[in-house]
């Protein structure tokens, strides 16, 4: 038998089991999150006897006669305090670390009323945000310092009209954590989901048995690729991204899916997928487009390897590099990026008595989640609802089906809720990243340094779906110029297909890669010429009536020469 206190409520538990769980399943107390599941990140932080603590290391057993304290257990005043605190300096965007910030930082007031920013940095050391930065959150967390010390009152007054200070809408239900994600929903009858994916990026799949895992008890349902209704695949603008890897198709990338399982618990659905037999055969990947691009590389889909290409040009490149006083041509390589947003994917299908079913998601677009899970599931879109909850970050990497449609799947079928919530390293595994590209870019200027002439290749590894891959590369494309006035130009570009995990929509959508190439080589430019970085730059800004490398007027808001100034 385990005692303990939490919020002020005494517990007894005969069975040992992970603090976390106990915490969000059993005693709904939601504030505490779960961001990684292995102590990395902080959005599970609580309070034992005082010390922040992260409840995903915890178990009940090592509680015995300890108090623990979530946001929840918050005085009034103390809730109050911090919802100001931390919507006044600006401190949430997401939200998703947010009430293990707070923790974090009452375990420090409580014992240092007054601290000093380096003390603060220190109790934060357990929490990371994704979004926000920390130096708004170290300011929420000194002004709260500052209202509790002094009881201070906090200001109620709601700003209003064009140009005054607002507070963010959701800032007080994202702080005390009664804001609601996917995953804190709970809805009676609901069944919890696993999924079963490839073990290697690609496989011949022979065969998947799944006579085991719906033997089980409490396993509610079992699904293939055989018992998609609608559409098997799906995507953006090419729909190349099948739902699952059937018996005797090839898998594309290490997070496909094979099968999907709904259970009572999550432990019984995981215990099903791991008792589906899988016969395959192991294929060898193309990891890199040099492998896709090779004359003897098996096509990875039906229209071959190259998912989009993009060529452009204006004046004459060739002619300009060769006359130019200096040229560059450098290679450069930049890899895939993992968005790392706090907020694992989630989703939650519920379905209604009127035959309607409703999907709880937590992406970036549920127009597009509308309209993925309607053709998966065979149905008229009137008899689909997708309703989004709150995003604990994305970055774009919440754009694709991830979960809503197995969700889905497993809940039409069973005709109950179905819960489906990825661990983080299946997040990792399955939503598409940063394209990696490779970039060839040789840039010439004249004596003075004024840039005469670029010419650039671009190949992105755009993974084994097409998500928005094509788009990404043509922006990649569009921008390698950067903000600079170039008279001849030839671009080209093209997304290739591998095996590697999808590459799609991450901030700056490719823009990031092709601008860090278009700097470095101006850099170098730079010094062939003996003039700074700052001057290049200075000489060679786009002003509102130049013309871009795509032919493009800039307009009278473009102020490169101002911000270089500033
Ligand atoms: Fe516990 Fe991330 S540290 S969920
Ligand atoms: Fe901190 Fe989003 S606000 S992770």
């Amino acid at each position: 038998m385990y005692q303990f206190t939490i919020n002020g409520v005494v517990y007894q538990e005969t069975e040992d089991e992970n603090l976390l769980e106990y915490l969000r399943e059993t005693l709904r107390l939601t504030s505490v999150k779960n961001g990684c599941g292995e102590g990395a990140c902080g959005a599970c932080m609580v309070l034992v006897n005082g010390l922040a603590m992260r409840a995903c290391l915890l178990s009940l057993s090592r509680l015995q006669d300890k108090t623990v304290i979530t946001v929840e257990g918050l005085s009034e005043r103390e809730k109050e305090v911090y919802a100001w605190a931390f919507a006044e300096a600006g401190a949430v965007q997401c939200g998703f670390c947010t009430p293990g910030m707070v923790i974090s930082a009452k375990g420090l007031l409580d014992k240092d009323p007054e601290p000093s920013a380096a003390r603060i940095k220190e109790a934060l050391r357990g929490n990371i945000c994704r979004c926000t930065g920390y130096v708004k959150i170290e300011q929420a967390i000194m002004m709260a310092a500052q209202a509790l010390r002094e009881g201070l009152p906090v200001p109620t007054d709601v700003a209003a009209g064009v140009g005054a200070r607002a507070a963010r809408m959701d800032a007080e239900a994202k702080t005390l954590g009664t804001g609601e994600y996917v995953d804190d929903l709970k809805v009676p009858g609901m069944l919890m989901a696993a999924v079963l994916r490839t073990p290697i990026p690609r496989a011949r799949i022979l065969s998947i048995d799944v006579s085991a895992a719906a033997a089980i008890e409490g396993v509610a349902a079992v699904m293939t690729a055989a018992d998609i209704p609608g559409q098997q695949k799906w995507g953006h603008l090419k729909r190349d991204w099948p739902a699952m890897i059937g018996e005797g198709e090839e898998t594309r990338y290490i997070g496909d899916a094979l099968a999907i399982v709904a259970a009572r618990t999550k432990k019984i659905a995981q215990e099903a997928v791991r008792s589906i037999r899988l016969e395959y055969e192991e294929l060898s990947p193309l990891l890199s487009p040099q492998e896709s691009l090779a004359d003897t590389a098996p096509k990875l889909h039906p229209d071959g390897n190259v998912l989009s290409r993009v060529a452009f040009a204006r004046g004459d490149a060739n002619q300009a590099i060769e006359t130019a006083a200096h040229v560059v041509t450098r290679s450069y390589h930049t890899p895939f990026t993992e968005h790392a947003f706090l907020e694992p994917e989630s989703a939650l299908a519920v379905p209604g008595s009127d035959g309607k079913l409703t999907v709880y998601v937590g992406s970036q677009s549920v127009f597009d989640d509308h309209h993925g899970i309607a053709a998966i599931l065979g149905l008229p879109g009137e008899q689909v609802r997708v309703i989004g909850k709150l995003v604990g970050g994305a970055f774009g990497g919440k754009e694709d089906l991830s979960v809503q449609h197995h969700a889905a799947l497993l809940a039409h079928k069973t005709g109950q809720p179905v819960k489906l919530t990825l661990s983080r390293k299946e997040s990792m595994r399955v939503h598409p990243k940063r394209h990696s590209m490779e970039i060839e870019l040789t840039t010439g200027c004249d004596a003075d340094g004024r840039l005469v002439g670029m010419r650039a290749r671009i190949v992105a590894d755009t993974g084994a779906y097409a998500s928005l891959g094509g788009p990404v590369v043509q922006r990649a494309c569009t921008h390698v110029s950067g903000p600079y006035q170039i008279p001849n130009v030839e671009i080209n570009g093209m997304a290739v297909y591998t095996n590697n995990p999808p590459a799609g929509a991450f901030r700056g959508f490719g823009v990031p890669q092709s601008a860090f190439a278009c700097e470095m080589n101006l850099n170098l430019l730079a010094d062939m010429v003996g003039i700074s970085p700052w001057e290049i730059r200075y000489r060679n800004a786009l002003e509102p009536g130049a013309v871009m490398a795509t032919g493009q007027i800039a307009d009278a808001s473009t102020g490169i020469k101002e911000t270089l100034l500033a």
